[in-house]
């Protein structure tokens, strides 16, 4: 068994939105984290194996997303933007939840070497999204990447393991989380002055940059039976 407090992506801020959840998914979130807590989830060696390797491009995203939050509401501190505020704090504080779910998950694992290798992969893909020319274009380019987030949850949720299995409701959760997240970024994005242009001339790059680097774990996704190449026909699709 891992030490609990595994290697982080990124750091967590001092002062970022926790408390307890204010909407029905994010109580579920924490009603499972307790369940979780108290009884183990099991994996065979295969899946074990695998979710050594998934779980560190899962988690790194948590981490990022946080931070990113956290730097925009530290930016619109202070302005007249309390609504939007409100939504960045909400968001927030559900990537803080995801991570710490998704990090009980990963106590489970009983070996480090492939997590460290991947999460070192998935760093630099995350911190590429952040190079850009202006704040809507990284807010862009979140909001692209929870779409993709949202259909790789789904298929978590439906993947080798059964809908039952503790890992697949926990993503089945996350993914409700994430598709709002599309819808709150977007938002944000055309409030900092995004073009509906901007969203289809984003979408390639980072849907591709994306896919790379999950295709480097592409045999521990199809061992759980996640289908990379369904999420992308369905991501193409969106966009056509
Ligand atoms: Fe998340
Ligand atoms: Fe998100």
């Amino acid at each position: 068994m891992l030490e609990r407090n595994l290697p982080r992506c990124f750091p967590l801020r001092g002062k970022h939105s926790i408390g307890l959840a204010d909407h029905a998914n994010g109580q579920r979130i924490e009603s499972w984290l307790k369940a979780a807590t108290v009884s183990p989830l099991r994996f065979s060696d295969q899946q074990t194996d695998a979710m050594a390797r998934l779980l560190p491009l899962l988690l790194c995203g948590e981490q990022s997303a946080q931070l990113v939050f956290n730097s925009e509401i530290a930016r619109l501190a202070g302005s007249e933007h309390k609504l939007i505020l409100n939504c960045l704090h909400g968001v927030e504080a559900d990537e803080y939840r995801h991570d710490i779910a998704l990090q009980q998950v990963a106590t489970q694992l009983t070996e480090l070497t492939s997590f460290n290798l991947v999460q070192r992969k998935a760093k630099r893909f995350y911190a590429s999204l952040g190079r850009v020319e202006n704040y809507s274009e990284h807010f862009v380019r979140i909001s692209i990447l929870d779409t993709c987030v949202t259909h790789i949850m789904q298929s978590f949720e439906q993947c080798h393991l059964g809908r039952e299995h503790p890992f697949a409701l926990l993503c089945g959760l996350i993914k409700k989380d994430e598709a709002k997240h599309v819808y709150v970024s977007r938002k944000h994005a055309m409030a900092l002055g995004a073009s509906a242009n901007q969203f289809a001339e984003q979408h390639e790059q980072v849907v591709g940059n994306l896919m790379q680097l999950l295709l480097t774990q592409g045999g521990a996704f199809e061992s759980m039976g996640v289908c990379l190449d369904g999420v992308t026909r369905k991501l193409e699709a969106k966009w056509r």
